[in-house]
Formats: C-alpha cells, structure tokens, sequence
C-alpha cells in the first residue's frame, strides 16, 4: 500500500478558532480522506505548537501557569475537532517530552555542523508574529505581515546560516516542480526574500523563558520557528529510539499551511531539512485566506464566526461544503451570510436532496422500490450521461492531485447538476405511460428505457455520494441509506456503471437538505457575527 503523509500546521492554542483558522483543518481532513478512500496508507499529522513569548503572555494574562494554560487550549482545539470529525492520525504538542528532547538534539548538531553559531541580534520584532524584519522588510515600519507596531531588539542569540543554503535552495526549487503549490508562491518567495539576499535567522532568545532550553548554552531559548517546524519529524519519532513512523511516512507528500507562514515553510524549513540531510516533502500547499466583506476577520471588528456556530444550525456538512467549495485555494474567499444560505438551498437543496428525493419517488411509484440491474446495451441518451459522469470523475482527480480544492468540489456539483438534466431529457413520467394503440414491442422498449434511466439516475447518485464522501460523510451515509446501497463504498468502484445488483430503495425517501428561509438566515448569521 502506498504511503501519505500529510500535515497541518500546528495551531497556537491561544483562544477560540474562528472559521478561517478551521480551514487548514477541513481542507487537511478533506484530502486525508480523499486518499484513504483511494487506498493509500495515510496518516495526518496536526497539533498545537505551544512555546513562546505570545503564550506566555496570554498565560500571565490568564493568571496561569503556561504548561497549566495549554492544556486547557490544547484540549479545546482536541474537542473542536472532535466535534468536526477530523481524522488526524496524531495530535502532537510541542510540549510534548519526545519533541523536547529531539529539538535540543537538532539544535546540538547545527551547532556542531557551523550552522548555528552565536552573534548578537538587534532588529525589529513584531509579538503577535513571533518574527523579526529588517528595517528594509518593514512595510511603513510596521510588520509587513499583521501591519502592527514592531520594537527594536537587541540580545546576545544564536544564528542559522541561511546564506549558506539560498542558492541550493533555488536549485531545489528549479528542479522539482511540483514542490511548491500555488507556483506564484514559489515567485513570490525568489523575488521577496530570496533574491534580495537572505538573512541569516535569528534561532533563539534570552528575554523570555517559556520554550525549550539549548541544551549547552540554557539561558537561551530556542526560537519558536526552529522548535516548531521540526515537529513534522519529531512527531514521527525522528532521533528517538521508536522511529518507526518515521522510517515509514518521512518525507511528507502534502503540508498544507496558511499564506502567512508560507514563508517560513517555504524557506526555512527546506533549508533545516538540507542542514539535516534528509529529504525535503513532496509538496508545499500554500492556502489563501477567508475574509469577510469588511476585510479581515477579528473580534475587535465583530465580525467572527466560529465553526461551532454554523454547525449547530445547518451541520457539519453544509459548513465544510461552504468552506472547501467557496474558498479557493489560490485567492482570498469571503464569507458572506448571503452566500451561505444561497449556497445551502440551491446546492444542497435544490440540486442534491431534490435529485434523490425524485429519484427515490419514482423508483417507488414505477418499480415499488426495486431498482432495475443494468440492462447491458444502453441507449445514446443514457451512454452519453455515462459517458460524462466519467468525464466529471476523471476532472475531480485531475483537480484533487492538483490541489485544486475549490475546483474539485465544484466540479461534484456539476455531475448533480447533469443527473437532473437527465431527468429532463428523458421524462420518465413520459417512459411510464402506456402509449394507446403501441405494439407488445414499443412496450418493452418503453419499460427499457425507463428501468434504464432509474438505474442510471442510482448510479450516478451512488457516484455523488461516493465523491462527497471525504467532507460530508453523514449525508454520504445518508444517500447509500436510503438507496440501499452498502456504504463499504471504495473509489475503484466508480467509474464502473455496471455494478449496482438487486437493491430496494427506501419506501418514502427523506429529503436531506431542506430549504431556508432565506431573509430569516442571513439574519440569523450576522447576529452571530455580532457576538
Ligand atoms: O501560524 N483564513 O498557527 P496559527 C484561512 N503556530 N486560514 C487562516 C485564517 C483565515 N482567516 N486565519 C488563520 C501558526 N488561518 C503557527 C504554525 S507550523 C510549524 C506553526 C490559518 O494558529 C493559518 O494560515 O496562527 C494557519 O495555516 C492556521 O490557520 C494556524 O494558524
Ligand atoms: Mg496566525
């Protein structure tokens, strides 16, 4: 069985996630369950990534204990994701022992190497950002990622060479294409910070103690980037004496990360790996971000929602559906409560739940429930829809090894949107009428065509419902349900039209979306906005 790795960043436990903050998560979990699906051995890799002088802060805040603090944080993101049914294979905490230990080992051997030496540091710190700028990287002096106030630094720190390895790096980026996705993030990162000369990157820091300690120099603490980029391997046991899963998944196949830490993925992060020589991951997924109407989200301007919020009004399906189909990978997507309610009732509603809902009523009315088997030879009308629900298939896997997220989903719905045109070309209210004066054999060939056409319309419903699978499992149950179809459903299966056998399709079907009062809704949701 092949193997696929894939991360998520991990989180800072520092409040509540808002519904940007979640997409990481969902577009992970999607993909994950994608390749599960498909047969691959896979394993997700998510967490919390706890040290630094921004945790610290909120913990003093919070009259706490920082280690007492965290806990409490890293068991709220556990229970969101719980309550989101993210399968992560492993929840790792940068507090972890296994993960101390081994950031200290990794520290050890690039000082030993000459990556790391000792300097002193003055720059431009942003808090919030955890990052130090040049005065050249500051936009209008202020921090050219969160535009907030930034203060000059000085302290005796340690250095990583980074100059070192920027034209290796440029190398790597050349010859493996497939490395970096969007690719203008690849052009972004030569012509911003590459090109420009890149600086050597402060790696630790004395003003503060909640971190781990460089373990022959401890007054030092090792600078968050370095300890949290190297949780990709130490989660998997890299340098302890239990490696198995290292052996096994390193390098990754996929790590997805939001656009204000691609710099650090993108950089960085391949640089340590060639410092540690080992082989860099497959593909960097850089993510856009959600924003609202009034520009980014926060609570300071009150327009936040949170994925509990929309969960417990419309389900964990239609939430992840908005989030993965409204949000490309490459842009910005903005959340709006109109588009929310649009997107429920005329997706999920009209299209989707109408779609079965006929489908259920007519194999119902016609066959008293019984779903005729594939009858061999299909007609023109009814090969062409094969024909394109195969096209559809094959596009969906095109996007998905892409990356294409949004593209991906969008392209399910124009399978739904298909399945009901077939409906309409082949009026099967029409096929189910005796024709006056029609001959024994314009008979048969009027109940073939409509036994045709109820087998295709379960087909392609089972095809749907085996794509949507990975992001909306419950309604993914749901349709197989009340097809009577097994839900021990595997990928290989789909584009083959020929293997739905003797089922019996539930007596009355339940819709599975139903429609919003649309004016009550977006009410609804910009009141949550409020909060
Ligand atoms: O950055 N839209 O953690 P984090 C989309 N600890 N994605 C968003 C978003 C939005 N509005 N807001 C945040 C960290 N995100 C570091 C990572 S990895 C070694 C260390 C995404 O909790 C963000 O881009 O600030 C990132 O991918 C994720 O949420 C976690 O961000
Ligand atoms: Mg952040």
């Amino acid at each position: 069985m092949e193997k696929f790795y894939l991360t998520t960043p991990i989180y800072y436990p520092s409040g509540k996630f808002h519904i940007g903050t979640a997409y990481t998560e969902v577009l992970a979990d999607f993909i994950k369950k994608y390749k599960k699906l498909q047969g691959y051995d896979t394993f997700m890799l998510t967490g919390v990534d706890e040290h630094g002088q921004k945790i610290e802060d909120k913990a003093k805040d919070s009259e706490m204990d920082p280690k007492a603090y965290v806990d409490i944080q890293a068991n709220n993101a556990i229970n969101l994701w719980k309550k989101m049914k993210i399968d992560y294979s492993k929840f790792m905490r940068t507090t972890d022992d296994y993960h101390e230990i081994a950031v200290q080992k990794i520290f050890e051997r690039f000082l030993s190497q000459g990556d790391i030496y000792k300097g002193e540091y003055e720059g431009w710190y942003c808090k919030p950002c955890e990052s130090y700028f040049t005065e050249t990287q500051l936009v209008d002096g202020k921090c050219p990622d969160c535009g907030r106030e930034v203060r000059k630094m000085k302290e005796e720190a340690y250095f990583f060479n980074m100059k070192k390895y920027a034209d290796r790096l440029l190398k790597y980026y050349e010859e493996n294409q497939d490395f970096i996705k969007p690719e203008f993030r690849k052009n972004e990162m030569i012509n911003n910070f590459i090109k420009p000369g890149l600086e050597d990157l402060c790696v630790t820091r004395t003003s503060f103690s909640w971190g781990i300690k460089v373990k022959s120099d401890p007054k030092h603490v090792i600078y968050v980037w370095l300890d949290a980029l190297t949780n990709y391997l130490t989660a998997l046991g890299y340098t302890s004496e239990n490696d198995e899963l290292y052996k096994k998944y390193w390098p990754a196949d996929l790590q997805i990360v939001g656009k204000d830490i691609a710099r650090f993925h993108l950089i960085y992060w391949p640089i340590f790996l060639m410092a540690l020589d080992l082989p860099l991951p497959k593909t960097i997924l850089v993510h856009n971000w959600i924003t609202m109407k009034d520009g980014k989200m926060s609570k300071s301007k009150g327009n936040v929602i949170y994925p509990e919020q929309l969960i417990e009004r419309y389900g964990l399906d239609a939430t992840k559906y908005f989030l993965l189909r409204e949000i490309p990978v490459a842009t910005d997507g903005v959340f709006s409560p109109e588009e929310f309610v649009d997107r429920y009732n005329y997706d999920l509603c009209n299209d989707l739940s109408n779609l079965l809902n006929r489908t259920i009523s007519m194999i119902n009315k016609y066959f008293d429930g019984l779903v005729p088997n594939y009858n061999g030879t299909p007609n023109e009308v009814d090969e062409t829809l094969e024909n394109d629900a195969i096209e559809v298939i094959s596009k969906f896997e095109d996007y998905m090894n892409k990356y294409e997220i949004a593209n991906a989903i969008q392209s399910i719905w124009t399978l739904v949107s298909r399945t009901n045109k077939y409906i309409d070309e082949t009026s099967p209210w029409a096929l189910a009428k005796e024709v006056d004066g029609e001959t024994e054999e314009d008979k048969v060939n009027r109940i073939d065509k409509l036994k045709s056409c109820m087998y295709h319309l379960v087909a392609n419903l089972k095809q749907i419902a085996i794509m949507i699978r990975p992001f909306m499992e419950e309604t993914s149950d749901n349709i197989l349900r009340q097809l009577g179809i097994s839900n021990n459903v595997s990928w290989d299966s789909l584009k083959d039209y020929k293997k739905i056998e003797n089922i019996k399709v539930i007596e009355k079907g339940e819709p599975i979306f139903m429609r919003l009062d649309q004016q009550e809704e977006v009410e609804y949701i910009k009141n949550l906005m409020k909060v």
